[in-house]
């Protein structure tokens, strides 16, 4: 898990990319440290890219959020409430700037997976942090029922290789989940709270 929470002794190297996701563009700091530092991750695209915004309304949370590019996204596509949160400090410095440098009023800050989250949401939505385990994962994915309005929604993107169809058949037992769109091996997900 070092790369997620030791990174803070790596040395800075703020470098600046512009991401474009469909019509919207995003000027974008990363650094050493963070995930997909270079450009904007291919699971990260897929989910957006496929993502239903006609149905994305109210209040939404960007679980492992790192410089940004799903909240940052969804604030500037939707005129939803963004809140967004990671363990990784330098992750969360990179999006708070990012959010800044892009005018977008969002909600940055702490959070273990749900730990300092209180409010309940419309949409749930993460690449989850496959490189802290099946636990991370699953805590993430399933628990995200107790932080969901019914009806609710999560989205995430899992590789065929990280576990696809288990994360799939095991969370079929509590949520109504469609697949949005395969590619690549990557699999996007809708789970409706129900
Ligand atoms: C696959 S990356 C996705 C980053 C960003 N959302 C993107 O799409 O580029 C997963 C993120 O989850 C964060 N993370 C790892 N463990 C976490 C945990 N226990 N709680 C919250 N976030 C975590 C990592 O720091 C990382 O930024």
């Amino acid at each position: 898990m070092a790369q997620y929470f030791d990174n803070v002794s790596l040395p800075s190297e703020i470098k600046k990319v512009s991401i474009r996701i469909l019509n919207t563009t995003l000027e974008i700091s990363t650094d050493n440290g963070v995930f997909s530092k270079n450009k904007l991750d291919f699971g990260t695209r897929l989910l957006l890219e496929n993502l239903p915004l006609e149905e994305i309304k109210g209040k939404i949370l960007d679980v492992g959020c790192g410089y940004g590019p799903i909240g940052l996204y969804l604030k500037k596509a939707t005129d939803c409430e963004v809140d967004m949160c990671d363990v990784n400090r330098r992750a969360l410095h990179l999006a708070k700037m990012n959010a800044k440098a892009n005018k977008l009023d969002v909600t940055i800050f702490e959070s273990n997976c749900y730990e300092n989250i209180s409010s309940i949401y419309d949409v749930i939505i993460t690449n989850p942090p496959i490189r802290a385990g099946k636990k991370v994962v699953y805590e993430i994915l399933m628990n995200a029922k107790e932080h969901l309005t019914e009806d609710g929604m999560l989205f995430f993107v899992i590789h065929k290789d990280q576990g696809a169809k288990s994360t799939i058949s095991d969370l079929e037992k509590i949520y109504n989940v469609t697949i949005l769109e395969k590619n690549k091996g990557f699999f996007v997900i809708k789970c409706i709270n129900r």
